[in-house]
């Protein structure tokens, strides 16, 4: 079985504190990694580094999980970048182009699809994402969100049934017929291909009592749960997924002190909700961002995500999120990190991804920097330099 022994390492991210790492970060100095079958088999101080098959010299660089992007809505065809200019002339963004997205989606082959999604995902592996959810949501019609996650389901196992992301305009004015059909013959054809759930909870998407029906239904066809939350505005998403049991909340930028001590009351429960900020949302429609510091400061679990979708957030990037938190949103670097790493990997209810600790899955990104500190004191760099998924460099050196 071949070896790969990773050294030269200027600062290890675990995430494991136990490890006798410094902060939650379980920051390691002067120790080597080594990977066999795709998994982390031993971290250790370098000297006793066990001869390896392969080497590869991290030049004291920092080494990281690699991202777990918990969001994102790769499956569409074509783009708004005149809604983009508008919205940065003063426009503000009502979600309302999504059905814009939904026309030139229906209208796109298979094939088409295919391409955005693998050309996203690998723009998303050069910064260092190893894990990616994919959501439908651009298709809602039977057939369209069954091919979304069909594709989607080509690049990930994190893929998520979202039919209910607006009501296409066939069905204008007659919002329960369409619940009907993402409840029914919808969520049957979408189930094979998908391990989640999602609604987006919003005024003009779609209400309390929508949500609910969806989420139920999609919970006993064996999904998991997850919701579009509380972005453009209050609402009842936040509270309903904490009830439900979902494994994220996502957005929470408009919170009341009830959403945030719902939050933090499952914070304290074997399956926690977290709060998954999509920062990337608020700097692409120009918006109030969420108040992460209030969060954090409750105790909630919180993720950061790139929200990738080619409305409200056209970035794959998990560093510029990192740097946009810790610049706009008051998050630590470390926190930021934490987040966008073993947070992500909490969102998706994973135990495998998001540290670096024997026995896990052998995702990292190496830095062309000596810490965790750069990803938001550089923004814009390309910092990461190599990333291995699975064991497997993606990256030539
Ligand atoms: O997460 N909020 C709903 N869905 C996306 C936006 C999709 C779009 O504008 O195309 C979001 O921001
Ligand atoms: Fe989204």
């Amino acid at each position: 079985m071949s070896s790969l022994l990773v050294d030269n390492i200027g600062e290890l991210v675990t995430n494991v504190p136990a490890a006798g790492g410094d902060g939650p970060l379980g920051l390691r100095r002067g120790v080597a990694l080594l990977v066999e079958a795709g998994r982390v088999v031993w971290i250790g101080p370098a000297r006793y580094a066990p001869a390896a098959d392969r080497r590869i010299d991290a030049e004291g660089g920092a080494v990281l999980p690699g991202f777990v992007d918990s969001h994102a809505h790769l499956v569409f065809a074509g783009d708004r970048a005149a809604e983009f200019a508008a919205r940065m002339a003063g426009e503000p963004y009502t979600g309302g182009g999504i059905r814009t997205t939904v026309g030139a989606t229906r209208a796109a082959s298979d094939d088409d699809l295919r391409d955005t999604v693998h050309r996203l995902r690998d723009e998303a592996m050069r910064q260092g994402t190893t894990t990616m959810e994919i959501k439908s949501g651009y298709g809602l019609t039977v057939a369209d969100e069954a091919r979304s996650l069909r594709i989607a389901a080509e690049v990930t196992a994190e893929t998520t049934f979202l039919g209910a992301h607006v009501v296409p305009a066939e069905y204008a004015g007659r919002p329960d017929d369409y619940v009907g059909l993402v409840c029914g013959p919808m969520l049957t054809a979408a189930a094979p291909y998908a391990r989640w759930v999602d609604v987006f909870c919003e005024r003009g998407a779609f209400d309390a009592d929508h949500t609910r029906a969806i989420l139920t239904v999609g919970q006993a066809a064996g999904l998991g749960l997850r919701l579009h939350a509380n972005q453009l505005g209050p609402g009842p998403g936040v509270r309903l997924g904490v009830e439900l049991g979902a494994a994220s909340v996502d957005h929470c930028t408009h919170l009341s002190d009830v959403d945030v001590d719902a939050l933090a009351g499952s914070a304290t429960t074997t399956d926690p909700t977290v709060a998954t900020l999509l920062p990337g949302a608020e700097f692409s429609t120009r918006s109030p961002y969420p108040d992460a510091r209030r969060l954090l400061d409750a105790g909630v679990t919180v993720a950061l995500a790139t929200d990738c979708n080619p409305g409200s957030s056209y970035t794959s990037s998990m560093p510029f999120c990192v740097a946009l938190a810790v610049r706009e949103m008051r998050m630590t670097p470390a926190e930021a990190v934490w987040a966008a790493t073993a947070g992500g990997a909490r969102a998706l209810r994973r135990t495998d991804v998001g540290a670096l600790r024997p026995g896990v899955r052998a995702d990292l990104m190496i830095l062309d920097a000596p810490s965790h500190l750069h990803l938001a004191y550089r923004p814009g760099v390309p910092l990461v330099r190599q990333v291995l998924h699975n064991g497997v460099p993606q990256c030539r050196l």
